[in-house]
């Protein structure tokens, strides 16, 4: 407990209001004060006694960490939807619920990805270096030519909420879209009337038949490079991936060695598999375009996933309904 009894609540870093407003009518707050990451040491530290840990996916939440925090530790609220960061298996086995931010991030990734799909294919990144570096010497009918996007076939690899707001944009650029889905195809009143949803039992098929590749699986062990070497040169020649799930799930030295030497086009990456270490291979090429894991960053965004993770949290403990818990069976 902490101060006038109010459980305390163990915070790694900084979040956006009305987050830390939410927590203090709850718990006793230590942490949140900066933003920036925790050393290991800071991490094991903090957790000590809490009866909650907010973390942000900047933090490797393992065994250690919840030994570390000792019996009381009843909730780790991660402040995003992505939960690879946290050994979910270790916390059920010792009782302790994991909460995540769903849905409140949907439309901001699903624009973001937009922006690289439409960076990378129309050489926007590229443009902007000549410009800046004087080499414009006015309009050129051969000059940085791209990819078409309207009408291209879209992929869509994990159609969950994310990957089904990246596709609902696609009817505004008349796009056909096929996807993959480990729970198989959506029903028919959940795919837009008009449009052209086709499901792919299998990636393969998605792969030798899309224009435009953008990634929206977790990550897990099941998902750690499921784009390898062999995957990536199925696609058709000039093909644009796009990535704003996480890096593991494309093997990032394959995809140096497919952007470099064919078959990929282009690619847009928000995220990397050794975050946040770039491969020397990527920073060199012309052809892709890399942004600095913004996939959620607006403002609205992030003060909704901080309102929901202090809900998450702070219902946990008062044995309210919880929003988003990843491991319910513990609450049972
Ligand atoms: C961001 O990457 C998230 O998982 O929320
Ligand atoms: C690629 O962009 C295509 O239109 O095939």
């Amino acid at each position: 407990m902490g101060a006038g009894n109010l459980p305390l609540l163990f915070l790694t870093r900084r979040i956006p209001e009305p987050g830390p407003t939410l927590l203090r009518g709850s718990f006793t707050v230590c942490g949140g004060d900066e933003d920036r990451d925790l050393t290991g040491a800071d991490l094991l530290d903090g957790v000590r006694g809490a009866a909650a840990v907010l973390c942000t996916l900047r933090e490797r939440i393992d065994a250690a960490v919840l030994d570390a925090a000792g019996s009381s530790l009843r909730v780790v609220s991660n402040y995003a939807v992505g939960y690879d960061n946290i050994d979910v298996a270790a916390a059920t086995e010792r009782g302790i619920l994991v909460t995540n931010t769903p849905g409140v991030l949907t439309d901001a990734t699903a624009d973001l990805t937009w922006a690289l799909i439409l960076a990378a294919a129309r050489r926007v990144v590229e443009g902007d270096r000549m410009v800046r570096s004087g080499a414009f010497q006015g309009w050129a009918p051969t000059m940085l030519l791209g990819a078409d996007v309207a009408g291209a076939t879209l992929g869509i690899v994990g159609m969950g909420q994310i990957g089904r707001a990246v596709a609902r944009r696609a009817a505004g650029f008349s796009m056909p879209v096929v996807y993959t889905r480990r729970s198989g195809p959506l029903k028919l009143e959940e795919t837009p009337a008009g449009v052209e949803w086709r499901y792919c039992s299998d990636l393969d098929d998605l792969l030798r038949e899309a224009d435009i590749i953008s990634v929206h699986v977790p990550l897990t062990e099941g998902t750690r490079h499921l784009l390898g070497a062999r995957e990536l040169a199925l696609v058709r020649p000039g093909v644009v991936l796009v990535n704003t799930a996480r890096g593991p799930v494309v093997h990032e030295e394959a995809l140096v060695e497919a952007l470099r030497a064919g078959p990929l086009g282009a690619a847009g990456l928000d995220v990397y598999e050794d975050e946040p270490a770039i491969h020397p291979g990527l920073v060199g090429l012309e052809n892709v375009v890399l942004l600095p894991h913004l996939g959620s960053a607006t403002h609205a965004a992030r003060g909704r996933m901080a309102e929901l993770a202090a809900r998450n949290a702070i219902a946990a403990l008062s044995g309210k309904r919880v929003p988003h818990p990843v491991n319910p069976e513990v609450l049972s």
